[in-house]
Formats: structure tokens, C-alpha cells, sequence
């Protein structure tokens, strides 16, 4: 960053508030910040440099999204999702002058490390993780406001040490006494890091200041451990300061879901039981668990991305419109459908689970999931699961949808198929008609992104023939700019306290509300069905897909 990209000091509105669309949306100022005379001086350089953009629209008339005056602190800066993740997204976001000229970055972690280490670590991180193009006078100007404090989340000292840090932080660099603390630590460690903010005064601002606690899911591990962690995160910061990441909420083409119904009278007469036939949900990876033993046996695919994006995804595809895209307005919609989600009665028949057996991926051999370090050799850990629900309200009754997700898939694809019934009749012979699919609106979450409309259309010759051909959308294409990285617009969303993309705890409560039983149910079945690496998942699966007349998308 550099100092002649600052944004002018003004007024925002408390969490959750509207925001006015042609002003910049700017974190809350605070008395202290750098003052207002250079910040004025500077603004009028930022906004034009970032609406100089020559890729920008002349018609686009709103003002760049920018942080104010704020700290970021990290819980958990050794982590994976720190280094490949977290610190290139705030390289990133300085990047592109989405960051205030004092903008600081604190790390704590249980290492013996000086400022020094810290940046340099961060350093690392960008060089090999960034989006943007890496430049020596952002980074050095990022590199100003790196700070570490070594210690145990139980070292009072330590935290004791981190708030006289973020003081003297506030004091050189205009700060304002506005922090963000992001928890990328294992859930067991939150209660102990939310009660040292709580005893050493740093999750209570001052007046005009913002504190926001930024947490990473696991939210819990069922309804009861949710509720648990909830009640910690909330006896010291309130609802409005926590944030909850779902990075799929960050992802371009998920936000383009919204903006795919609700922008366009296209598709939502449509969209309904009167015309879609299903839905499929995919989300399937082809990595292993990596290093992420410890993390994932116990959990599984359903805790793991079931809970919570793909749920998310649900309710986006099938909520009603909000009445407008603030966080109360958003949420409410999702939550009516989380609500009405239904699961079938017979929990045997219509979900499925497997784990992955050794197999190729890549053209390489790859062992089972029982074989990977760290995994216990009896372990009943699904890494793929598939289940059916359905919604029990007007526009969806009788429309399954169907979620599977599961690691060691054939390919990393993310999509989500709204498959139409069939023409009620076709006045073309049989043959003619023979190979025509049924009508399909897919949104390509990653990668690829973008969307297709699959139909049906003649085949050039004499006859009648009708086969199914693609119109398709591609982001790469449509747009000449690549869409930022998920936690990057997550993380400014954050530090300007913009929270619409964020789940509230009552979706968190639904989802598990949905998935409790489909756990117990799997709970009592002992060993989940191998399938091997590199194909499609479990038999039972497709098995469950033919029980209803269906199949899986061919991806
Ligand atoms: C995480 C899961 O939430 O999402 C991982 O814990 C998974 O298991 C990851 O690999 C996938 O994210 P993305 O953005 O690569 O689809």
C-alpha cells in the first residue's frame, strides 16, 4: 500500500445498516485515525486512481468498496489456510487499494518468532500464493504494519503483551482502536481466545471504535456442541461482531446465484415445481485429506462441506427473493427454506455414504483413505456422501434435491444442476427423440465458472431429429478481469463490517438440524462402502439416483 491511497474518513452505518449505493463503503472511522486532512488529500487520489481503471464501465457509477482505518489480528498464523489462503487475500486486497495506508496486521501464534519472522513468513505466503502481481512498494508498505506476539492461548502475559501491541499499533498508525480478530484455530481453542479478549478489554471498543470476531467453521459438531460455541462467542461479542466464514458465500459464482434469479425475469417463472424436475448439488474434489488427519477423521464429508456449503448452496437456489441484499433480509430468506427442508422418511434409501479405497488419480497410484497417516485402520469416516431433501413448502413440494459431495472424485468440479421435467409432449417421432435429455440451467461454481443452459435443438439433415446442445456463459470470457479469491472479498466484507455474506447462527442451528439425524442414522451402520479413488463414489449412490427413475450428472 502506499499512502496516497487512503479514502476520506466518513460516517458508516452500524453493522447490518444500509448503505448508501454511491458512496464508498469505508470501515468506521475512529477519533484517532490518521487525520482527516492528509486522509482527505489522499482520497481524492485513491477513488480516482481505482476509478481510473481503464477495464472499469463508464456507466459504472459506484464508488470502490475500501477498509478504514483497522487491525487484523490472527489466531493461528502457522496454519495452512493462513499461508495459502488468509495472507495472500490481505496482500491482495492492498493490491488493489482496498486497504487503508495504516493498515496493520498482528499475528499470535506458539512460536518463538520476531516481527521479522512474521513478515517474512507472510512474505512467503504472497510470493507463492497471490493473485495479484507481487510489487515491492505494497508489499513494503504492508510489510510496516507486521507485528507479531509469541504465546500460548492461555498465557495471560501473551494477551496481556497483544493488547499493549494493538495500543501502540493504534497510536504510530492511525488505527482508531478498530480490530478484527480472525480465529483460524481448531474450535476447541475458541473458548479460551474469546474469554483472554474478554479479560484483557479487547473484544469492548472504546466509543466510535468496532471490534468483530471472525470464526471458521466447524461450527460445532452437532446441534448441541453449535449451540455450545455459540453461547461462548456470544457471552463477549455480539451477534452483529461475529462473522462467520462459509467461503463458498465468497466465491463469485455462488454470489451469482442472486444475481442469476432475481436480476433477470428469465429463469424465476420457471423456477418452481411447476417446471424444474430436480436439482444436484455437486461438489466433488479430487484431492485426498492431505495432512488434514486429525481434522477430518470424525468429521467426515456430510459435517465437512454438507453442513454448510452445500446447505448454503441450497438455500440459494431455492429461498425466495429477499426483499433487499442486507444481511436481516438475506438471512431471513435462507433460514424460511433451511427451515422447510424435509428429509425422506426412510434415511436408508435415500442417502449414501463411502470412503475412498486406493486407486489412480492423475495418473498416479493413490492409497485409501484407511492407509493415509494419521487415519485409524477401523475408521468409520465417510469422504463421500449423497442424501435427498426435499422442501416442504408451495414453490418446491415434491422437487428433490439431491447433495453429494466426496473426496478422491474423478475431477474438482462444484455445480449446481436444475434439471427441467420433460416437453409435457413431443410431436416428433420416437427415434427422432431418442437420445433428447431433459432441459438443465447449470451453474459451474468451479471451475470453469460460469453457467449453461443445456435443450434440446434440431440436428442439421433432413430429418427431425432433436439432440441436446449447450448455450453457455463463461466468467472468462464475459469478463476481462478473474474474480478475486473467495477470502478476499470475505476478509474486506469484514474489516468494513458488511455482513450479508456471512451465516447467521440460525442457519448454522438449521443445517445441523437437517444433518443430526442423517448422522445417527449413518452412526449405527458401521463401515461405509469403498469406492475407488478416481471413480464416481459408492454403487449405493447411484443406486439411490435409480430408485427415483434418476442419475448423477456425468461430469
Ligand atoms: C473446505 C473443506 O471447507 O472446503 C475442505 O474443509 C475442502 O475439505 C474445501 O477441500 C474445498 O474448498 P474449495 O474452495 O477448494 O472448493
Amino acid at each position: 500500500m502506499n499512502h496516497d491511497r487512503h479514502v476520506p474518513e466518513q460516517a458508516e452505518p452500524a453493522d447490518g445498516g444500509a448503505i448508501a449505493p454511491d458512496r464508498p463503503r469505508v470501515a468506521a472511522p475512529a477519533e484517532e485515525a490518521i487525520t482527516v486532512a492528509t486522509a482527505a488529500a489522499d482520497a481524492s487520489t485513491t477513488i480516482e486512481a481505482l476509478l481510473a481503471n481503464p477495464l472499469r464501465d463508464p456507466r459504472d457509477k459506484r464508488l470502490p468498496r475500501v477498509a478504514g482505518p483497522c487491525v487484523l489480528v490472527l489466531f493461528g498464523v502457522t496454519g495452512d489456510l493462513a499461508r495459502r489462503k488468509l495472507l495472500p487475500a490481505i496482500y491482495d486486497l492492498g493490491n488493489r487499494g482496498l486497504l487503508p495506508p495504516g493498515f496493520s496486521l498482528v499475528g499470535f501464534a506458539r512460536r518463538d518468532w520476531a516481527n521479522q519472522d512474521f513478515a517474512q513468513v507472510t512474505h512467503d505466503a504472497i510470493k507463492e500464493n497471490a493473485r495479484t502481481p507481487f510489487r515491492e512498494e505494497v508489499w513494503k508498505q504492508l510489510a510496516e504494519g507486521i507485528h507479531f506476539v509469541p504465546g500460548e492461548f492461555s498465557d495471560d502475559g501473551a494477551f496481556d503483551t497483544l493488547a499493549t501491541t494493538l495500543a501502540e499499533i493504534d497510536e504510530k498508525r492511525g488505527t482508531g482502536g478498530n480490530y478484527a480478530f480472525y480465529l483460524s484455530v481448531p474450535p476447541k481453542f475458541f473458548p479460551v481466545v474469546v474469554k483472554q479478549l474478554k479479560r484483557t478489554g479487547l473484544a469492548n471498543p472504546p466509543e466510535g471504535a468496532w471490534r468483530r470476531v471472525v470464526i471458521e467453521k466447524p461450527f460445532g459438531h452437532d446441534l448441541a456442541s453449535a449451540k455450545e460455541l455459540n453461547e461462548i462467542t456470544s457471552a463477549v461479542f455480539p451477534e452483529e461482531s461475529v462473522f462467520r466464514i462459509d467461503h463458498y458465500l465468497g466465491k463469485e459464482t455462488v454470489q451469482n446465484i442472486m444475481a442469476l434469479r432475481f436480476a433477470n425475469n428469465l429463469f424465476e417463472p420457471i423456477w418452481n415445481r411447476g417446471y424444474v424436475d430436480h436439482v444436484q448439488i455437486t461438489m466433488a474434489e479430487d484431492i485426498g485429506i492431505g495432512g488434514r488427519a486429525g481434522y477430518y477423521d470424525g468429521i467426515g464429508a456430510a459435517r465437512d462441506v454438507i453442513q454448510n456449503h452445500l446447505l448454503q448452496l441450497l438455500a440459494l437456489v431455492a429461498m425466495e427473493d429477499p426483499t433487499s441484499f442486507d444481511a436481516d433480509a438475506l438471512r431471513r430468506e435462507k433460514e424460511k427454506v433451511l427451515k422447510a427442508v424435509r428429509l425422506p422418511h426412510d434415511l436408508a434409501l435415500s442417502t449414501a455414504r463411502g470412503q475412498y479405497a486406493a486407486g489412480w488419480q492423475g495418473g498416479e497410484p493413490v492409497v485409501g483413505y484407511l492407509d493415509e497417516d494419521g487415519i485409524p485402520l477401523d475408521s468409520t469416516t465417510e469422504t463421500y456422501a449423497a442424501v435427498k431433501l426435499e422442501i416442504a413448502n408451495r414453490r418446491w413440494a415434491g422437487v428433490p434435491f439431491y447433495l453429494r459431495t466426496g473426496k478422491r472424485l474423478g475431477r474438482r468440479v462444484t455445480e449446481v444442476a436444475v434439471v427441467f421435467q420433460r416437453a409435457p409432449h413431443l410431436p416428433f417421432s420416437e427415434d427422432d427423440t431418442e437420445i433428447l435429455g431433459q432441459n438443465a440451467l447449470v451453474v459451474r461454481v468451479q471451475p470453469d465458472e460460469g453457467i449453461t443452459v443445456r435443450f434440446g435443438s434440431k440436428v442439421p439433415g433432413t430429418a427431425m431429429e432433436v439432440r441436446d446442445v449447450s448455450m453457455d456463459f463463461a466468467y472468462g470470457e464475459s469478463f476481462m478481469e478473474s474474480s478475486p479469491e473467495a477470502y478476499e472479498r470475505l476478509l474486506l466484507d469484514v474489516l468494513i463490517g458488511d455482513p450479508p455474506l456471512f451465516p447467521h447462527q440460525r442457519e448454522v442451528e438449521l443445517s445441523w438440524k437437517i444433518l443430526d439425524p442423517i448422522e445417527d442414522h449413518w452412526s449405527a451402520q458401521g463401515q461405509p462402502e469403498e469406492y475407488p479413488s478416481g471413480s464416481w463414489g459408492p454403487a449405493s449412490s447411484d443406486e439411490m439416483m435409480a430408485r427415483d427413475g434418476r442419475v448423477w450428472r456425468r461430469l
